[in-house]
């Protein structure tokens, strides 16, 4: 069977320029598309930099101006992977030069640009993916199987936390190439945009619909350099962020993150729990779904662990023999196994999120942030 190319343009080589090439390299070695991936350029602001980073990676070419990427004829996608300010711009681009969009999350700054983007893209018709990566963890997407079929019986609660702890010390200054995330002009918000945005995805996506939150949140070290400029400016992220939460089914939630939580590193935990069944997950642990099934005789009763790498597991047959773990990576590569099944046949239900759901998402975090600045239950608005 011949296959049919689509030749993608990457923009941005960091943290996730690289996750995402190694999806680009590895897809159509464990998953049958009729499309398929081919690394045509790359573009980053500094050319030695870039070139450096198209040879390692198999990209055929490079540019340093996104604009003369998003132009070529030769690029059928474009992959966003620069920091949240970017997004927008660079997508309503994209969508003007006819090009398909797989861009990072969070969608946007706020609901406003993402509402311009989704009207954008719905319009032109063109394919288009937000990288909420976690749900395509195995035991993640394993999850999601179970509520979907009812096995839970009625949700009562969805907790989840997202804990880091890098950003404790005052020294850390804010801004500039490695530090945009602590500056909300780029960044849009702290752990909301960055860390809870994920837990929304998953939580939206295994519970459905988010109406409504009651968020505090709170900006721990008040002033810190700025890269930019040198001098100390004030830090208008949100440090840490707790909220709770009413899903449209019923049920309660509560989720919390922060940078501040000495000793956590990335641990990103969710659990639900139904009348029949309970589920949660630990990122630590990413390849286990923790079992609670009412449902067996009082004696046997208890938590289980399901070690989700068995054939018969989300995406985990792809890959080696039953009992061997997949890791953090595989989760790109399976939300572009998605995606590519989606260009093979558009009329498939989509597995993956896109601009539309992506912009809920950013609508919860809005709300999150405008409670926390009101003290008031804020009504989310509905995609
Ligand atoms: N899905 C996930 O798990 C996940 C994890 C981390 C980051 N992200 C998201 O991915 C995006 C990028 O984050 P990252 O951690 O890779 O950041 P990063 O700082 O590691 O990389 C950003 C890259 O963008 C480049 N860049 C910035 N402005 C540019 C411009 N105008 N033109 C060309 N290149 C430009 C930088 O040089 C750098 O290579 C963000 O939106 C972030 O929220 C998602």
């Amino acid at each position: 069977m011949s296959k049919k190319t689509i030749r993608i343009g990457l923009i941005g080589y960091g943290f996730m320029g690289r996750t995402h090439s190694n999806a680009y390299s590895q897809l159509s070695h464990f998953f049958d598309t009729e499309h398929v991936p081919v690394r045509q350029a790359v573009c980053g602001r500094n050319r030695e930099q870039v070139a450096a980073f198209a040879e390692k990676w198999g990209y055929a070419s490079y540019e340093t101006d996104w604009r003369e990427l998003v132009k070529r004829d030769d690029i059928d996608a474009i992959d966003i992977c620069t920091p949240n300010d970017s997004h927008a711009e660079i997508a309503l681009e994209c969508i003007k030069h006819g090009k398909m969009i797989l861009c990072e999350k969070p969608l946007a700054l706020n609901g406003a640009q993402g509402e311009e983007m989704v009207k954008a893209v719905e319009e032109s018709g063109l394919p288009n993916l937000v990288w909420y990566n976690y749900r395509f963890l195995p035991a993640v997407t394993l999850a999601k199987n179970i509520v979907a079929a009812g096995e839970l019986g009625r949700v009562f609660h969805y907790r989840a936390n997202f804990l880091q702890d890098w950003t404790i010390s005052s020294d850390l200054p804010q801004g500039g190439a490695a530090l945009w995330r602590l500056d909300a002009a780029a960044a849009g918000s702290g752990v909301t945009g960055d860390l809870l945005a994920h837990c929304i995805d998953t939580a939206r996506w295994i519970n459905g619909e988010i109406v409504s939150v009651s968020a505090m949140t709170e900006t721990f070290i008040k002033e810190r350099i700025h890269t930019a400029t040198g001098e100390k400016m004030p830090v208008t992220i949100d440090d840490a962020c707790t909220f709770m939460a009413r899903f449209a089914n019923g049920s309660l939630a509560v989720f919390e993150s922060t940078r501040y939580a000495r000793g956590h590193k990335a641990l990103y935990t969710f659990e639900i729990n139904g009348e029949e069944k309970s589920l949660s997950w630990d990122l630590h642990d990413l390849n286990y779904l923790s079992y609670f099934d009412h449902g067996v005789p009082g004696d046997r009763r208890g938590w289980t662990k399901i070690h989700a790498t068995d054939g018969d597991h989300p995406y985990s047959g792809n890959w080696w023999v039953p009992g061997l773990s997949l890791g953090y990576e595989h989760s790109f590569v399976h939300g572009l196994a998605e995606f590519f099944k989606s260009l093979d046949d558009p009329s498939s239900e989509k597995r993956f999120p896109d601009f539309r759901h992506a912009l809920g998402t950013q609508y919860v975090c809005d709300a999150v942030l405008e409670s926390a600045k009101t003290g008031q239950w804020v009504d989310v608005k509905s995609c």
